[in-house]
């Protein structure tokens, strides 16, 4: 695990990534308004102006950014243009909370242990997305959520913190997904908390 560089209170700054409804970020901000919670949200960046976590970003004081892919003419600009931001901010970490773009191979290398993000299914299975109606394909029968590290292979980096739900025999796509999203929000506040005060992650299985 990287060394953090920690704020005046002993915190680590943090960014968080969005591009829709925000509730993930929303839960991290709840958990850092404890003031023992060992990490702090300096910037809230979204790659879609509109998105509904910024109402809650802005609500709460923390700054905003939301650079957006067409302004800039590669990847790789927009990439620098988003890092620019978070190194404005002095942040040391970058959570994704919903972030829906795929980030070139070179960010995520630069920021390789200091990256994490959710996704909601029980890794290895179900990279990619769509996951809670190709797990109730499947028939299967215990479904979830995984906070990894990021690295450049998609959803493939290794594991934090995992949290299992089961699947219903009534369930559609939207109550299980209701169902895995209770548990993010507590789930990556925690796993958060762990990594920065020393967690090992595991590989993926
Ligand atoms: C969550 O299901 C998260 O696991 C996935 O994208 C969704 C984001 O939801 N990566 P929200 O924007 O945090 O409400």
């Amino acid at each position: 695990m990287p060394d953090f560089v920690t704020d005046a209170d002993g915190r680590v700054p943090i960014a968080v990534f969005i591009s829709g409804r925000g509730s993930n970020f929303a839960a991290l901000a709840e958990a850092a308004d404890d003031a023992a919670f060992p990490a702090r949200i300096v910037l809230c960046l979204s790659d879609k102006p509109d998105a509904k976590g910024l109402d809650i970003a802005r609500q709460r004081g923390i700054a905003v950014a939301t650079p957006t892919r067409a302004d800039y003419e590669s990847r790789d600009a927009f990439d620098a243009a988003m890092e620019a931001e978070v190194v404005a901010a002095g942040a040391q970490l970058i959570c994704l909370a919903g972030f829906m773009r795929i980030l070139g191979r070179a960010f995520v290398e630069r920021w390789e242990g200091r990256m994490l993000n959710i996704h909601p299914s029980l890794l290895p299975a179900y990279r990619g997305l769509d996951t809670h109606a190709r797990a109730l394909a499947d028939g299967a029968r215990e479904h979830g959520v995984t906070v990894h590290l990021v690295t450049p292979g998609l959803d493939e980096g290794p594991i934090l913190a995992q949290a299992r739900v089961p699947v219903l025999a009534d369930d559609t796509a939207e109550t299980l997904a209701a169902r895995v999203l209770a548990e993010e929000h507590t789930l990556y506040p925690d796993a958060l908390a762990a990594y920065v005060r020393g967690a090992e992650p595991r590989p993926q299985g």
